[in-house]
């Protein structure tokens, strides 16, 4: 009886150990896909964007002597004025004005990524 019983759990043990082999050997399944966080605004500088629509849609009005306010031209004013940018661009669409030629919707959607990505300098 005592044999009948080891041979059991010997056959057992066998196949458990020849199945577990089996799945290592032949588990041919995709490796999980391994999602590697990226930056989304690791390359969003204002000078590789934003820059030439403001130089050809904002700067026109937005500098010394023009008729609207602040000087587009400097940086430190452009970041001082980043959150009116956004919502007069961007948010509501009220700049460039009426008169001025308006920004597409790419150049829209670059000036809110790039604002939203801190408006971020080149290095
Ligand atoms: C045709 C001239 C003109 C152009 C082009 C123009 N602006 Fe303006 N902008 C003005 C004037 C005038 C004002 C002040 C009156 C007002 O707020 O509407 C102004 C106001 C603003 C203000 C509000 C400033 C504050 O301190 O409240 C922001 C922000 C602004 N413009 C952003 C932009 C941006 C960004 C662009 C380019 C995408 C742009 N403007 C293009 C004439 C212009």
């Amino acid at each position: 009886m005592l044999k009948t019983n080891t041979i059991i759990v010997v056959v057992l043990f066998t196949l458990v150990v020849a199945q577990s082999c089996k799945k290592e050997v032949f588990d041919v399944s995709e490796p999980e896909e391994i999602v590697v966080p990226v930056d989304e605004c690791l390359d969003v500088f204002y000078e590789n964007g934003a820059k030439s629509i403001v130089e050809a849609k904002c700067v026109t009005c937005h500098q010394a002597g023009g008729s609207g306010p602040g000087d587009y031209t400097k940086n430190d004013v452009l970041i001082a004025n980043l959150a009116k940018i956004k919502q007069r661009a961007v948010v509501d669409k009220t700049m460039p004005s009426a008169s001025a030629p308006q920004l597409n919707d790419l150049e829209i959607e670059t000036l809110r990524n790039w604002i939203d990505c801190d408006g971020q300098f080149g290095p």
